[in-house]
């Protein structure tokens, strides 16, 4: 048997789903039920029937999984599969924020800790976060804790916006340089980038989008060449998806290694074994879902 078919047969004894973030090796997502943004992942989380959700991403992504379905069991098949974005702000950092300006909203990207988001009012993802700031009600917000994503916000709203300081590694490895660079070689390419990258990348952009945002415009587009500024892993299932288009990764530096750390090997290993498991405490649980279906209810 080959290792895709032992976790095939594995995972219909355990009664398990494999979930998969876009970002994830390609034979990680070869072997996924399914493969998303983190927005489509935690919706799916939430309406699973199988006992065991093995989560392919990195732990945020996982502890939001857990939250959405606290009768799973969300396994998460490296634990050291972390995200240095999220770990640029603890949940003592919010409750100062909350001290200083006490009438702000405090709108938390989806990349940070459950506890991060327990004391957060609200939850957007990329796919979401203009149109999350642009409906609350609130008109002074405190936006935690992408930079980048908060600069792209701000861009897009009248709302009065703090940004914490903080940032993806690997977007931030995709220069402005890369971007002239490939658009001098493909002059009729398309610039498609995550908002998570530079504001001086954004602004060169034709498109941005969130990764599901991403393989949704380049379907829909008739163009045939794009320069995608994001993840590495995003390029397989654009490749996939879109034989006949072509598609060059702004800079071969945008590896994630924590997204790489998922493997075939590791998620045998977390069927067989069925940890380890991601569980959020039920205090932390219940004081961060209400943000979070704030974001799925609006
Ligand atoms: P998406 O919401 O676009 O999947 O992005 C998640 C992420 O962590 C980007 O670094």
């Amino acid at each position: 048997m080959t290792i895709q078919e032992k976790i095939q047969k594995l995972k219909r004894e355990k009664n398990a789903i494999i979930l998969a973030h876009n970002y994830q090796l390609p034979e990680v997502q070869d072997i996924a039920d399914f493969v998303g943004d983190s927005l489509e992942l935690a919706r799916i989380s939430a309406q699973v029937k199988e006992e065991v959700i093995i989560f392919c991403g990195v732990h945020f992504m996982a502890e939001t999984a857990s939250i959405l379905a606290p009768n799973k069991k969300v396994i998460l098949p490296d634990l050291f599969a972390g995200c240095p974005l999220a770990n640029t702000i603890t949940p003592e950092d919010v409750k100062s924020l909350k001290e200083k300006y006490k009438n702000y909203a405090i709108v938390a990207y989806v990349n940070t800790s459950a506890k991060v988001k327990a004391e957060s009012d609200y939850i957007c993802t990329s796919a979401n976060a203009i149109s999350v700031v642009e409906k609350i009600p609130e008109e002074k917000i405190i936006f935690i804790p992408d930079r980048n994503l908060g600069y792209y916000v701000s861009k897009h709203t009248k709302k009065e916006m703090i940004i914490w300081n903080g940032f993806c590694p690997t977007h931030q490895r995709i220069l402005p340089q890369d971007i002239i660079n490939l658009k001098e070689k493909y002059k009729d390419a398309k610039v498609v980038v995550h908002p998570e990258c530079r504001k001086e990348v954004l602004d060169l952009a034709d498109k941005i989008a969130s990764t599901s945002g991403i393989i949704k415009f380049v379907k829909e587009d008739d163009g045939k060449r794009y320069i995608i500024g994001t993840e590495a892993g995003l390029l397989h299932r654009l490749r996939k998806e879109n034989p006949e288009k072509e598609f060059y990764l702004a800079s071969s530096l945008a590896v994630c290694p924590n997204m790489k750390k998922i493997t075939l090997d590791k998620i045998l290993t977390s069927l067989e074994n069925l940890e380890p498991e991601v569980k959020v405490e039920e205090s932390v649980r219940e004081k961060a879902l209400k943000p979070i279906e704030r974001m799925l209810n609006l």
